[in-house]
């Protein structure tokens, strides 16, 4: 018989195996854009920012997901990314039109905008090199007040949690990836050829 890799055992490892390829490219990208290089930069990474989770903006107050994730509304750190606008007197973007998918889908999306806070650790200390803070210019990339991988293992399990269809599974991962290709255009806009490396 032949040997096959078995798949992961829940829905977020699924997510994360069916991903991590758009992920690390999308990590490749924004370390190429250089976005702490200096406040300029950072200034269009905040816009990178505001077209991906404010696309969002209706999937984390949608009532049907709400219902699935307990708490999702308060989650979105579009209210923090508009602060950090503000701070750095930089012009609001119009909010951009939101994501129409399914519940199913938007799991996926949400997946991706909740995880990117793990990394966003890293990209938070960076922005120490622009003199910014949790409380000044850098309040969307600060740690959730109980911490990001308790926030994290949370969000995880209300996701992992959720019964269902198998074509509602397939749904989520499309989301996911959907999601991160999604990021990945909004770097290019951008930042043009200068995220390509
Ligand atoms: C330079 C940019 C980035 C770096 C260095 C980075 C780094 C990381 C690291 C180190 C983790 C794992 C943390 C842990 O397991 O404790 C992680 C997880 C994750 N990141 Fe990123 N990331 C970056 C950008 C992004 C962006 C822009 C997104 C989404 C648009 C994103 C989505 C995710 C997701 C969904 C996970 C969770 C994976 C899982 O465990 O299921 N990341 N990132």
């Amino acid at each position: 018989m032949p040997s096959s890799t078995p798949s992961p055992a829940t829905r977020c490892q699924r997510l994360k195996a069916a991903s991590h390829r758009d992920h690390d490219s999308v990590d490749t990208l924004v370390m190429a854009a250089r976005p702490f290089a200096d406040r300029e930069r950072y200034g269009r990474f905040l816009q990178v920012q505001h077209r991906f989770h404010g696309s969002l903006l209706g999937l984390y107050h949608d009532a049907q997901l709400n219902d699935w994730l307990p708490g999702l509304q308060e989650l979105s750190r579009f209210a923090a990314l508009e602060g950090d606008f503000q701070d750095l007197a930089l012009p609001l973007p119009a909010t951009p039109a939101p994501v129409q998918v399914e519940a199913a889908q938007a799991l996926g999306w949400l997946y991706c905008s909740e995880g990117s806070n793990l990394g966003a650790a890293f990209l938070f200390k960076q922005t120490q090199q622009l003199a910014l803070d949790a409380s000044f210019g850098a309040r969307h990339l600060a740690a959730h007040p109980h911490g990001r991988a308790l926030h994290w293992r949370a969000f995880v399990e209300q996701v992992d949690g959720l019964a269902l269809q198998r074509e509602e599974e397939a749904q989520a991962v499309a989301g996911a990836i959907a999601a991160f290709d999604h990021y990945r255009s909004h770097l290019r806009a951008v930042f043009g050829e200068e995220c390509n490396g």
